[in-house]
């Protein structure tokens, strides 16, 4: 965006406030929290109040810009903030997962079971020669023994690196060299829509090339036949973990000493390793999964349908909700297996209150129809919310219509693996969302707005999302490379956080996410947002999901280029096309017009459901598409590429 500011034109008045009904029972109103004019007194009140340390914090806070150290002196151990706590409070008998496998299978595991389980998995590691410190990998299917696994390296000190079980060898490979791994633990398989991926072979080519490697730990799932085990190496999990005493003291660990690494691909460049440790992470994933999912742990039932491969996982699925002694949903399959309404028969099944999941989801939903939702009982919920990406105006208001039942708060919640924990949502007791706004920045978060010159564009403005003070769960840095952790994220403006985000303020002060600042076009001099013109299209009731790119145009700069997936019971068609421009350029203006428009069964998605515009960039513009390699499908892409040159339908009318 050179010296051009984001444009922010698509307009939404709809207002839903909370009922009076969820209002009456909600841990935060209007006024629960002061003002919060000193950030560092209210996270260091949080911390004492939601976690058990063991040795208090002498210093809250010291930022050597762009260092931040949280909660200096205090120790802790997360695994007895998660588990042990809650056993020694009398509620060990609760529920901690309600665990559903794809197959049908299901176990449900108490706080209680988890803590021994953790405790002997702990010990095993031990066996295994692993130390304080050193770093594990995690390569599994959604299975209790994943969370397990993560819990297990917190309790002994262990940094764990969770790599997610779609990665292929390559992948997984360069993640286990990057961060030295010593121990690998797998599964022999993960069922997938009924099938087998078989991790552990995958591990194996894998770790053909990491020599930090020294054993591997092998949870037998799938149970079939012909899974080599390398003498002296591999382990199964059955032969060690039951034998183990279910005894382990916690390590008590520094609140700045690692807990774990994520790797995040980001759009250039070898994956980033980010850093998260101990003490202030725990604060606000605790913090923010109590208040922003507004729980209470003796009567909800939480499901986060994330993998624990990405952050939301690790936030959401484990640390948080155990910290918060939730009881919870972890469900190991894919939504339309064996059928497309899973995740209605799932709440149903469990009486699930609080559902969290992602845009990509709603939309997918949105296609397939509201009579698969419409078949089960769903009164059960009370609250929703979503994360990952923009959640398009219509697809927030299907979800909180036809999931919510027009009575559930919908909390659309901005963050990022590097933020840890959520950052901007709504507080569902308190907020009045506007479908498709992220509304504001949580109690004890700076969050703004600044143009090019990094100065603050006000409001109403567009620009870029900034981060303008540290925050507990801020990644600590990026794993073997400083600088790369001062390039990426505070060198684009002075003192303040970069996000990557295009965002905007309306005139009442609520944020609005416009998509990632690369993916911005830029049309005839205007800065027009992705998101805007893709939740254009999404309005238009023949529309389930939209993509669309800028690409090159001899008198406007670029042109916009959309591509379109249409809702069950809707035919592509030329006249489709002309409406679709035309209602574009009704809700935006005419400078948001698709120039052409490209009717799609799919969309080009990553493995965590992002829409990968730049490949649609590189179709639009007739490149070739280089590295496809994060895709879930890569033959979706290889699918429009050929349509797209067979169609070519650009009108400039
Ligand atoms: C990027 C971070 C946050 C955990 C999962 C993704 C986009 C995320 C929202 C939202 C608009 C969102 C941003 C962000 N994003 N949530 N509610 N509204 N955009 O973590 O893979 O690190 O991705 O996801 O672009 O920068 P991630």
């Amino acid at each position: 965006m050179d010296d051009v500011t984001l444009e922010g034109l698509l307009e939404e008045d709809r207002l839903f406030a909370p009922s009076t009904e969820f209002v009456s029972n909600a841990l935060v109103v209007d006024g629960t929290f002061a003002a919060d004019a000193d950030f560092e007194s209210f996270w260091a009140a949080q911390a004492t109040e939601l976690l058990d340390w063991d040795v208090d914090f002498h210093t809250v806070l010291e930022w050597k810009h762009p260092f931040a150290k949280w909660f200096l002196g205090g120790k802790l151990n997360v695994s007895y903030n998660c588990l042990d706590r809650h056993v020694i409070s009398g509620h060990g008998d609760q529920v901690a997962f309600h665990w559903e496998g794809e197959p049908g299978d299901s176990r449900v595991i108490s706080y209680t079971e988890m803590l021994a389980e953790v405790c002997r998995t702990a010990n095993s590691l031990k066996s295994l020669g692993v130390e304080k410190g050193d770093r594990v990998a995690i390569y599994m299917g959604m299975v209790p023994e994943l969370a397990v696994a993560m819990l297990a390296c917190a309790r002994i000190g262990a940094v764990h690196s969770v790599v997610f079980g779609g990665f292929t060898a390559d992948s997984l490979r360069a993640r286990i060299n990057d961060a030295e791994a010593k121990v690998l633990i797998t599964g022999d398989g993960a069922w997938r829509r009924g099938g087998i991926v078989e991790l552990k072979a995958i591990a194996d080519d894998a770790m053909s090339g990491t020599p930090a490697i020294e054993k591997c730990l092998v949870l037998r799932r799938t149970g079939h036949d012909g899974v080599a085990m390398i003498d002296g190496r591999d382990v199964w999990w059955h032969d060690l973990v039951p034998s183990q005493s279910d005894e382990c003291v916690p390590e008590s660990m520094d609140a700045e000493d690692l807990l774990f690494l994520l790797y995040t691909s980001g759009t250039t460049g070898s994956p980033k390793g980010i850093m998260h440790t101990t003490g202030g992470y725990l604060t606000q994933v605790a913090f923010t999964h109590k208040y922003v999912f507004d729980l209470h742990p003796e009567t909800d039932v939480f499901w986060c349908t994330a993998d624990c491969g990405w952050v939301t996982g690790h936030s959401y699925i484990v640390y948080g909700p155990l910290a918060n002694r939730a009881t919870s949903v972890m469900y190991e399959g894919t939504p339309d297996f064996p059928d497309k309404d899973r995740f209605w028969q799932i709440i149903e099944k469990y009486k699930v209150t609080t559902l969290y999941t992602a845009p990509t989801a709603i939309r997918t939903f949105m296609k397939w129809g509201s009579e698969y939702p419409a078949g089960h009982d769903l009164s059960s919920l009370r609250l929703l919310g979503s994360v990952g990406e923009p959640i398009n105006p219509e697809a927030w208001v299907w979800y909180f219509e036809n999931i919510g039942g027009s009575r559930c708060p919908v909390v659309d919640t901005w963050w990022q693996t590097e933020t840890g924990a959520i950052m901007v949502s709504p507080l569902p007791g308190k907020t009045v969302a506007k479908p498709g706004s992220a509304t504001f920045p949580l109690p004890g978060i700076g969050a703004d707005i600044v143009g090019d010159d990094g100065e603050p564009v006000g409001i109403p403005g567009g620009g870029y999302l900034v981060l303008t003070h540290p925050w507990p769960s801020m990644l600590r840095g990026v794993w073997g490379d400083p600088q790369r952790y001062i390039d990426t994220y505070w060198s684009r403006f002075d003192k303040k956080y970069f996000a990557g985000d295009g965002a905007k303020r309306d005139g009442e002060g609520y944020f609005w996410l416009l998509g990632r600042v690369d993916d911005i076009m830029l049309v005839a001099g205007h800065n027009i947002s992705t998101t805007e013109v893709e939740s254009a299209l999404v309005s238009h009731p023949a529309v389930a999901e939209a993509a669309v790119v800028g690409k090159t145009h001899e008198t406007t700069g670029q042109a916009i280029a959309a591509f379109v997936t249409l809702r069950s019971g809707y035919e592509a068609s030329q006249e489709l096309v002309a409406e679709l421009r035309a209602h574009v350029a009704e809700q935006i203006g005419p400078i948001a017009k698709p120039q052409s428009v490209l009717f799609t069964d799919d969309l080009p998605k990553t493995r965590s459901g992002k829409i990968m515009r730049r490949l649609l960039r590189n179709v639009a513009e007739d490149e070739s598409l280089g590295d496809t390699t994060t895709l879930a499908d890569p033959n979706v892409v290889a699918g429009i590429k050929a349509l797209y040159a067979a169609d070519a339908t650009d009108d400039d009318a």
